[in-house]
């Protein structure tokens, strides 16, 4: 689609999924995982991780697909519902899960309630009973395992490492500890170990390592308990080209290696295959959205060499407008202000998270500018894109599209500044049609009793 019609039409700043692109991707982890793990012997499910984006609209996408719903909190279980995917097809995660969280899971009969800690056996149980549940009709669970693997794209992302919130320590038997006390539960039902290493993962060798490792515990736990669990999750994390510098794994060649991995344990370890899950988001989501924005402001800044940061080797510039000093000590960069910012997409400044950018309306002149997208946040912190060339005209009015913004852009927006929270609007067939509308300032002082 144009562009420019869809931004007449929905306005600046949008986030624009292509639809088929996000269907397409998450049919391709159920195929391409479905057929590794069936070439071994054994069944996959894909759970959808809605918290990288989840809309009514994008759960039903998901479904259609066949894939289920990994949700983590009340308000991912209200779109998951509303979206009219089945309890038994929804996942619910949380390190600090609220009793009522809890109690919704059960009441909807969610597929597995992922256990994240020593303390939630009992209050899992405790609901469950509460509920009626007994074991005719128990509550399933998994637990989630910290196998002291460290990966993912930033420490704030990467979640099996010892020292951090999630899950139970494989270390000095604890995890297998916390599961002879849910077998112990006859309310619930351990239906499986799970294991989430990290987000924007390029090297599968973690994923191999944590496969190994939950393997491992299931065979231990069958030793010690004669309980063989059924199912092995090994989470999501999957990571995706935002530049291109960067390559996006590759599913069905992971698929495969995982597969291999998991048959060959399994048979070192003497125990039948688990059926196999896992939660990609980012992989689904991420590569089908732009962020669409309009450039306000272009201002030019001297920028002394040393506090030059990535743009310290300057700039080119047939416009004359980035030029470097001729000794080299300064240079000017050119901020281009667009609509939106932090609030829209936190990722740069939380993680320093990188993209790229294009000059969306049109061709743009010969030569480049030096330059940094920023927002319109009141935080100097408050950058798009640190340091990108741009066509050497570009100018207020004109559209900015950054790549690769379907995930973790919307599900983490703020209202910082009271800025508006722009809309979701799917393309499919040079259709748009508007999944999520943008916030209005009513919707903000409805909230407000003054
Ligand atoms: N499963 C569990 C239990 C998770 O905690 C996560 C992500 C996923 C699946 C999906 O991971 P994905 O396939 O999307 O990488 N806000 C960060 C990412 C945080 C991920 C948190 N958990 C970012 O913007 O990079």
């Amino acid at each position: 689609m144009d562009v420019r019609s869809l931004v007449e039409e929905h306005g600046t700043p949008v986030y624009v999924i292509d639809e088929a692109d996000l269907r397409l991707r998450a049919r391709t982890f159920v195929e391409a995982f479905r057929a590794a793990f069936a070439e071994v012997g054994t069944s996959v499910d894909v759970y959808y991780a809605g918290k990288s984006f989840l809309s009514v609209a994008v759960a039903r996408w998901v479904r259609e697909e066949g894939l289920r719903v990994d949700t983590c909190s009340g308000g991912e279980l209200a779109v998951a519902v509303r979206a009219g995917v089945p309890g038994p097809e929804i996942g619910l995660h949380g390190n600090n899960k609220s009793d009522d969280e809890i109690r919704r899971a059960i009441e909807l009969r969610v597929g597995r309630i992922v256990i994240d800690s020593a303390a939630e056996v009992e209050r899992v149980a405790t609901l469950a009973r509460e509920a009626g549940r007994t074991s005719s009709d128990p509550v399933p669970v998994m637990l989630r395992v910290t196998t002291g693997i460290h990966a993912g794209g930033h420490e704030f992302i990467s979640t099996a490492h010892e020292d951090q919130k999630f899950g139970v320590s494989l270390a000095g038997g604890a995890a297998l500890a916390v599961l002879r006390d849910v077998l112990a539960h006859p309310e619930l039902d351990l239906v499986g170990l799970h294991s989430h290493i990290g987000s924007q993962i390029q090297d599968p060798a973690g994923f191999r390592a944590a496969a190994s490792a939950l393997l491992g515990l299931r065979a231990e736990l069958r030793d010690v308990t004669g309980r063989l669990v059924p199912e092995v999750d090994l989470g999501g994390g999957y990571g995706i080209a935002y530049t291109s510098d960067e390559t996006p794994i590759d599913v069905a060649h992971l698929a495969r290696e995982l597969a291999q991995i998991v048959r060959d344990a399994c048979a070192e370890l003497g125990t039948a295959l688990p059926a196999i899950s896992i939660e990609p988001g980012r992989a689904i989501s991420g590569p089908a959205g732009v962020t669409v924005y309009r450039v306000g402001v272009v201002k030019p800044v001297t920028v002394s060499g040393g506090s030059g940061g990535s743009g310290g080797s300057g700039g080119s510039g047939a416009s004359g407008e980035a030029e470097e000093a001729s000794d080299g000590s300064t240079f000017v960069r050119t901020y281009v202000s667009v609509d939106g910012g932090m609030s829209d997409n936190i990722r740069p400044a939380l993680y320093g998270a990188t993209y790229s950018v294009r000059l969306a309306d049109r061709e743009g002149a010969a030569g480049v500018l030096r330059s940094r997208v920023v927002g319109k946040h009141c935080e100097s912190g408050d950058i798009l894109l640190p340091d990108v060339e741009l066509p050497a005209d570009v100018a207020p009015g004109d559209l900015l599209a950054v790549p690769a913004t379907g995930a973790y852009g919307r599900s983490m927006a703020s209202n910082y500044n009271n800025l508006l929270k722009p809309p979701v609007v799917a393309v499919r067939d040079g259709v748009s049609t508007v999944l999520v509308r943008r916030e209005t300032e009513e919707d903000l002082l409805a909230l407000d009793l003054g």
